[in-house]
């Protein structure tokens, strides 16, 4: 059974006009490894542990702001147009039927959380529905983009909604134009240079005091309480991490103030948003965050989240090797194909992008790997392919051949293969979504452990959005999950504490 929304009634809840606060058990464990005094060898010993923690949350929900670094893109584009049709209630005719704008393939919009039972039987309720989070159709959108086409265009040139849409849709998006973007030909593909005609000139650090500039005229012209900057722009190569240049907070701003080639755009952008306390996400697998990056953000206690969207292939990867490792099978090789024809897919045709992103499909069996000592020996890793080609014919409808051999029962082999097709912007766009929702939701929620004498915020590196990313950045020391349902438990479960609800355990021990 569907309900809408719900409140906790406990008496470690309470629900105030400005915040929401919550007392919350934690339970953990404690791994040790100690030698036993008589036999004088080492064993593992392992100890629950509970910790009691107090959240505090900001219900206020902001009028937010989202800038999108390549909003003319056809990510950018899908999602304003995506929006403003939920928001302006469109249909739009197909050759099926009558379709309604909807938020499918939103976590916060389109899925549910089970809160409990009720006359044996299931209740769900909205995700959205666990704290109060910004409405998208209320998101103000505006951004970057070093083409000047205007949104509509932009819609049309990017092909992925139905005609009829587009047309509906062309009067609220013409007016949209991209401010001009911080372009920087050694880190895109070169075949994009005809498509940058919108950049904006001078030094790196007259780009990044310009970049401020534009958000503060955005919050003011918008009259938006908060902004969120998102980075869906083209993919850039990686930049080299080098000693002195961009290791440490300081020596990224000296880079900056010395014009340093390798300083990139986008980690140009994460410096303007990170000087002006503005939650950044990137959604592009390059290494934005080079450490210095990371240590500014810490430094300043602004909100970073990235690396690249999570939306098809990646996706089901980390389900289905879950899966098999989990069931006790072992993966041994896993090959992947794509194609698409979207820019891009051209911009990924040169060698040094596509190795972006190649690097940042290629880490997301780690986790699952090295959790099973059984299957694997130490350092064994299946083998792991992944092939990306530009097919200009198929546009955005993105093509994702997999095949998965694995080792089963007494030797046998077992290959599973997927085709995926699918429109790759309709993929991203609901996640793009969920990033800036989280992310403003994040900022809201402060904590504090038994000891600690003063609440804080999460840490800036904001691991609480790994669910959405491929390559989850986490903060040095951290462990990084990548398999998908221990990532939506991490994120379901930290906001069912902030409403002082247990995590959801599935054990159902009412009816055993
Ligand atoms: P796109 O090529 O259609 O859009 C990128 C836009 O960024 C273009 O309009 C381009 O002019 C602009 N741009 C490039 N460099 C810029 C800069 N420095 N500043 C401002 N604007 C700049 O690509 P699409 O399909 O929208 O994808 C965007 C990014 O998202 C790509 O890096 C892609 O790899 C990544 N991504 C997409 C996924 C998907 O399912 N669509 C999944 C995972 C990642």
């Amino acid at each position: 059974m569907f309900i809408e929304k719900f409140r906790v009634d406990s008496p470690n809840v309470t629900y105030g006009e400005d915040e929401i606060r919550s007392l919350y058990r934690y339970e953990t464990t404690e791994v040790v490894h100690e030698k036993d005094n008589v036999s004088g060898s080492y064993h593992w010993t392992v100890r629950p542990k509970t910790v009691s923690y107090e959240f505090k949350t900001d219900a206020r929900v902001p009028k937010l702001g989202v800038m999108l670094v390549g909003w003319g893109g056809n990510n950018g584009s899908t999602l304003t147009g995506g929006v403003i049709a939920n928001k302006e209630g469109i249909s739009w005719a197909t050759k099926d039927k009558v379709q309604q704008a909807n938020y499918f393939g939103s976590l916060t919009q389109a899925s549910t959380i089970r809160v409990g039972s009720y006359n044996g039987e299931e209740i769900y309720a909205p995700f959205k529905s666990l704290l109060p989070m910004v409405n998208p159709d209320d998101i103000v959108f505006g951004g970057w983009d070093i083409s000047d086409m205007n949104l509509a265009d932009a819609m049309a040139r990017a092909r992925v909604f139905e005609i009829d849409l587009q047309k509906q849709l062309r009067p609220y998006m013409e007016k949209m134009v991209p401010l001009p973007g911080i372009y920087d030909p050694d880190f895109i593909a070169a075949n994009q240079g005809s498509r940058a005609n919108n950049v904006i000139k001078g030094t790196k650090k007259e780009q990044v005091q310009q970049i401020i500039k534009d958000i503060r005229e955005f919050k003011e012209a918008n009259k938006v309480d908060r902004v969120v900057v998102l980075w869906t722009a083209n993919t850039e190569r990686y930049s080299d991490v080098i000693v002195g240049l961009n290791d440490t907070m300081e020596n990224l701003l000296a880079s900056m103030d010395k014009n340093e080639a390798e300083i990139s755009p986008s980690t140009l952008y994460g410096i303007a948003c990170v000087l002006e306390n503005v939650p950044f996400v990137n959604g592009s697998p390059q290494n934005t965050f080079v450490p210095g990056l990371i240590d500014l953000a810490i430094h300043r206690n602004t909100l970073i989240g990235g690396d690249d969207f999570k939306s098809g292939q990646t996706k089901m990867k980390s389900v289905l090797v879950d899966f098999l490792v989990g069931a006790g099978i072992k993966p041994t090789s896993i090959v992947s194909y794509n194609h698409l024809g979207n820019n891009d897919g051209m911009n990924l045709s040169a060698p040094q992008t596509f190795r972006s992103k190649e690097i940042s499909k290629s880490n997301v069996v780690d986790d699952m790997v090295s959790s099973n000592g059984i299957l694997y020996e130490p350092g064994e890793h299946p083998d792991h392919v992944v092939v990306i080609k530009y097919v200009p014919y198929v546009g955005d409808s993105k093509r994702a051949m997999d095949e998965y051999t694995s080792e089963i029962f007494m030797g046998g082999k077992n290959t599973i293969v997927l085709h995926n097709t699918c429109e790759d912007s309709l993929l991203a766009a609901p996640i793009i979504l969920d990033l800036v929702i989280l992310a403003e939701l994040s900022t809201r929620i402060q904590l504090k452990a038994e000891g600690e004498g003063k609440f804080h915020s999460f840490h800036p590196v904001a691991t609480i959005l790994s669910y959405l990313t491929k390559a989850p950045l986490v903060p040095p020391g951290t462990p990084v999950v990548n398999a998908l349902s221990k990532q939506r438990a991490m994120l379901e479960n930290i906001l069912r504490a902030c409403i002082g609800l247990s995590p959801e355990n599935n054990m159902i021990l009412e009816y055993k």
